[in-house]
């Protein structure tokens, strides 16, 4: 009888915990850029009720008067698996397992920082699968993960591994030199446990001896990759910088380009028309070029980044004056986890309002990843809501200081 009490004691305890009214200074509205004088209820990881003045019975008052609320921010492509101090050949020398532990505390830094959802474009090993399930079961805490686990790529391209001499080395776990090596890759990592496909379309900066401007895989090949990724309900993320290889990649019916540096017009039109999203990481070159050189990243890489970055940034403001759909994307893993918020200021310098640049993080990338019932402070949405101090449409800054977290209704930080 007493244990009998004791279960029925902790489970309403227990519910009674995942009960709560927050009641903020403000509520920003995502959609209009207006802040809002309402109370949040949540109640089981779920937003059960918005307005003003609420009050319950049930549930346990969480009064942060300094606060501004709005929800959880997205990166659509991240790589949490890894350990960011090491560049270049640095990077062979430790073990998956080392990596995945690195992982755990980056997906940590990472929803502290305010992202409650990734999408995680790269890893080997389907250490992101182990990472996202963890993370699923409670066991750590971090992000909301999509994963696409290896990425396919050419022999000697980017998402290949180029640094050993052939007697030394092992071909990257997405390698593929065909329609079908394509289409069995694809299904190879559905069957162990991937949510989307990554492949690289052209050459990349940080990787050895490619060409950010040279295309990889021909068409066939990529429209093999697509199709056989769609058949399975599975999106497509093409990695590409240069025009041939973006084109080619739209044309194969990706659903989003990563990086676009060198798109031009004519392409964000093909883009726009064919309801593909650009992800565009405009932060990422300053972190490379400054803190980055004095690290271990190749000569090589940052030659290739002072040709590539600033005509990216370029392009961005093109792309948003177009009106292509931008999603939030910062390649973090190159520089360190939690500090994704900083490309929000670059997005608003080249040409982004603030709204635009919160809804990139937001709406945007719910709409890519394919994710219903997220990104909106609104009856039945999840539970994914952050706080900052100081109105992030005056002050985009704002976003570097998040000082609430709330990720299926669970709050994992709250400083005063
Ligand atoms: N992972 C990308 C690559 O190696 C990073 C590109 C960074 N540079 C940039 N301007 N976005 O190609």
């Amino acid at each position: 009888m007493r244990v009998l009490i004791l279960v029925f004691l902790c489970l309403s305890l227990d519910t009674y915990a995942q009960e709560l009214l927050l009641k903020p200074k403000f509520i920003l509205d995502i959609e209009t850029g207006k802040l809002l004088q309402n109370d949040i209820h949540v109640k089981d990881g779920i937003i059960v009720r918005v307005g003003k003045n609420l009050s319950s019975k049930t549930a346990t008052i969480i009064s942060m008067p300094s606060k501004i609320l709005l929800p959880g921010l997205m990166d659509t492509h991240v790589h949490l698996i890894g350990n960011t101090d090491l560049q270049g050949y640095e990077n062979i020398s430790e073990s998956s397992y080392l990596s995945t532990l690195y992982g755990v505390m980056n997906a940590r830094k990472t929803l502290h920082a305010g992202f409650t959802t990734v999408r995680n474009v790269g890893a080997s090993n389907y250490t992101d699968v182990a990472l996202r399930d963890a993370i699923n079961r409670g066991i750590i805490d971090g992000p909301r993960m999509l994963v696409s686990g290896p990425p396919l790529g050419i022999t000697g391209g980017h998402c290949d591994n180029n640094l050993l001499p052939y007697e030394l080395s092992r071909p990257g776990q997405g390698v593929v030199d065909s329609p079908w090596e394509a289409r069995k890759k694809v299904r190879e990592n559905r069957k162990f446990g991937a949510d989307l496909i990554k492949f690289c379309a052209t050459g990349g900066v940080m990787s050895k001896n490619t060409d950010v401007n040279a295309k990889q895989f021909t068409f066939q090949e990529m429209k093999a990759i697509v199709d056989e990724a769609h058949n399975h309900g599975m999106k497509v993320a093409a990695h590409a910088h240069g025009l041939e290889g973006i084109k080619t990649a739209i044309n194969a019916g990706v659903d989003s380009v990563e990086h676009s540096s060198f798109i031009d017009e004519e392409t964000i039109m093909l883009a726009i028309n064919n309801d593909v999203f650009l992800s565009m990481d405009i932060y990422v070159s300053d972190y490379i070029l400054g803190e980055g050189a004095l690290n271990g990243i190749l000569e090589e890489s940052l030659e290739k980044e002072r040709k590539t970055g600033r005509l990216q940034r370029e392009n961005f403001r093109k792309a948003v004056n177009l009106g292509a759909k931008i999603t939030f994307g910062t390649d973090a893993g190159i520089f360190k986890h939690g500090n994704n918020a900083k490309q929000f200021k670059y997005m608003v310098k080249w040409g982004m309002t603030s709204l635009q640049a919160i809804q990139a993080s937001t709406i945007v990338a719910a709409d890519l990843l394919g994710i219903n019932n997220i990104a909106y402070i609104k009856e039945g949405y999840y539970a994914d809501i952050i706080g900052v101090e100081d109105n992030p449409i005056v002050n985009i800054e704002a976003l570097e200081n998040v000082t609430f977290v709330m990720k299926d209704g669970s709050i994992i930080i709250n400083q005063p």
